[in-house]
């Protein structure tokens, strides 16, 4: 895994925006994945910003996870949060995202449908935010490297770092679709962005603790071309 080093969070945030722009540059209709959390809302500051942003007008954007058992049109759906903070800054229509529904009776099947999407084209570029206790996507510890997309519980402490998105626990749905991380291992191309002192303990284990699936992020190590950019404050004392 490469890793750069960042000032701050929005040395962190350009320095994404210029990874997403060389790596797609070449790549004709590329699928990409993108997350959604409070990490990345720089980088797609940075893109609505960029005169040249159009380069991502032909891509195909798959989600990498939603909240499972709430109504389509809920305010808390992750779908939703995606259109506000990149669809639609960047005038990129909405069939552009291949999303879960949140809703539907069968979200087994729903994750197979995604699945299946994700594996027929395959994924040319993904872009991942890392959760306190090493997740990626909503795969929580304990997920197997070789897990596909599926619907998962949500660790308590995943709740309570989502609390923070939408005002308190209460409000956190409990079960979530997630690409999985065989899924995403598939992808050409990652990057891993990492901000903030909170994160400081959790990349440590992720650079350096062998593989395990308690860390679901050391899997990363097996995936092909993996960039993190992490800020100073998130990297680990005396790196
Ligand atoms: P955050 O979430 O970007 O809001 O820190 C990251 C994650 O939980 O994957």
């Amino acid at each position: 895994m490469k890793v750069v080093v960042a000032d701050d969070y929005e040395d962190l945030s350009r320095r994404a925006a210029a990874w997403l722009h060389r790596t797609l540059a070449g790549i004709n209709n590329p699928t990409v994945v993108l997350p959604t959390g409070n990490t990345p809302v720089g980088l797609y500051r940075n893109l609505a910003a960029d005169p040249n942003s159009q380069f991502l007008g032909n891509a195909r954007f798959i989600q990498l996870d939603e909240y499972q058992g709430i109504p389509r049109e809920d305010s808390r759906t992750l779908a939703g949060w995606f259109w506000r903070v990149f669809l639609q800054p960047l005038s990129i229509r909405k069939s552009a995202l291949l999303s879960f529904d949140p809703s539907v009776p069968d979200p087994d099947g729903e994750a197979e449908r995604m699945d299946a999407a994700a594996t027929q084209t395959g994924i040319d570029v993904c872009v991942l935010g890392l959760g306190q206790n090493g997740h990626l996507g909503f795969n929580e510890p304990g997920s197997d490297f070789k897990s596909r997309t599926r619907v998962v519980d949500l660790s308590e402490e995943s709740i309570k770092s989502n609390a923070a998105y939408w005002g308190d626990k209460g409000q956190v749905p409990r079960r979530a679709f997630t690409l999985g991380l065989a899924t995403l291992a598939s992808s050409k191309h990652t990057l891993l962005l990492v901000s903030g002192a909170h994160k400081a303990g959790i990349l440590t284990a992720t650079l350096k603790a062998p593989q395990s699936p308690q860390v679901p992020a050391t899997c990363l190590k097996s995936f092909r071309d993996v960039t993190v950019i992490a800020d100073r404050s998130a990297l680990p004392a005396g790196d």
